[in-house]
C-alpha cells in the first residue's frame, strides 16, 4: 500500500513489503575473534536465506539496508571490503536471484561507488527486470534525508522548466520522486543488533510502517527470525490515525 490509499485501520496479514536494516556485523565478528570482513560475509549469507524466506512466504518487496550514505565515513580498509563483497555477489549471485524470478532495484547514491559496481548494478536490474516474484531492493549508499532532498530538488527543477506547478505538490506527486517511486510504502521495518534507531533508512517511506527490533546480530539472521517477525507483524493493529472500530 503506498501514499494515502491505506484503510483508516486494518488488521495485519502477511506484509506486503518488509525492510529490514541488517545490523551488527562487526559484533557478531568481535564476539567471535574474527575479523569485520568475516562479519560482513556472515552478513551476505544472511542475505541468502532471507530472500529464500521471503519468497517461500510470499512476501512481494523485501528491501534490505546494505549501506548508507553515512557509512562511508567507516575505514577504508572495510569499505573496500565491503564493495568487494557487493562487486562477488553481483557478478555471481544474480543468475541465481533471476532463476528464482527475482526482481533486483537500487536505490541510493550508486555513483559513489567504483564504475564497475555502478554498471553490474544496472546490468543486474537490466537482467531481473521481468521477474515478478519479488522484488528485492538494495539500499546502497542510501540516505533518508539525502532522498528526500533529491526530490524536493527534482521538483523544484520540474517548477523551473514550466513542467509542474508549485500548487500541484502533494503527498503523492512528492513520493512519485523519492527514489522509492512506484515503491508500496514498507508496512514492516526490522533491524537487528538491538539498536533501536533508523539511522537515515527510508524517513518518509516508513511514516506507518510497524517497527520490530530484534537483539540477535544480523549473520545469525535466519527463516526462522524472519517467519517470527512475521508473526509479530500480524499480532500488529494498524491504525492509521483512526480510532479502531
Ligand atoms: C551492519 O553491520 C553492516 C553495515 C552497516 C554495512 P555493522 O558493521 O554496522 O555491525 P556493528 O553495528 O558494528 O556490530
Ligand atoms: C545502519 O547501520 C546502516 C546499515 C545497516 C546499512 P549502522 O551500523 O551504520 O548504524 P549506526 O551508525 O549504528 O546508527
Ligand atoms: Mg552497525
Amino acid at each position: 500500500m503506498s501514499g494515502s490509499d491505506h484503510p483508516a485501520t486494518a488488521h495485519t496479514c502477511l506484509p506486503e513489503h518488509v525492510a529490514i536494516i541488517m545490523d551488527g556485523n562487526g559484533r557478531w565478528a568481535s564476539t567471535r575473534g574474527l575479523p569485520l570482513l568475516a562479519g560482513h560475509r556472515a552478513g551476505a549469507e544472511a542475505v541468502q536465506r532471507t530472500v529464500r524466506a521471503a519468497t517461500a512466504r510470499g512476501v512481494r518487496w523485501l528491501t534490505l539496508y546494505a549501506f548508507s550514505s553515512e557509512n562511508w565515513r567507516r575505514a577504508p580498509g572495510e569499505v573496500a571490503d565491503l564493495t568487494s563483497l557487493l562487486r562477488y555477489y553481483l557478478r555471481h549471485k544474480v543468475a541465481e536471484l533471476s532463476r528464482e524470478g527475482v526482481r533486483l532495484r537500487i536505490i541510493g547514491d550508486l555513483a559513489r561507488f567504483p564504475r564497475d559496481i555502478q554498471e553490474e548494478a544496472r546490468r543486474a536490474e537490466e537482467v531481473t527486470r521481468g521477474n515478478t516474484r519479488l522484488v528485492l531492493v538494495l539500499a546502497l549508499s542510501y540516505g533518508g534525508r539525502a532522498d528526500i532532498v533529491q526530490a524536493a530538488t527534482r521538483m523544484a527543477q520540474a517548477v523551473a522548466r514550466g513542467e509542474l506547478r508549485a500548487e500541484q505538490i502533494d503527498e503523492t506527486v512528492f513520493a512519485s520522486a523519492l527514489l522509492t517511486a512506484g515503491m508500496p510504502d514498507p508496512d514492516l521495518v526490522v533491524r537487528t543488533s538491538g539498536e533501536c534507531r533508523l539511522s537515515n533508512f527510508l524517513l518518509w517511506q516508513s511514516a506507518y510502517a510497524e517497527l520490530v527490533f530484534l537483539d540477535i546480530p544480523w549473520p545469525d539472521f535466519d527463516a526462522t527470525h524472519f517467519d517470527a517477525v512475521l508473526d509479530i507483524y500480524s499480532r500488529r493493529e494498524r491504525r492509521f490515525g483512526a480510532r479502531p472500530a
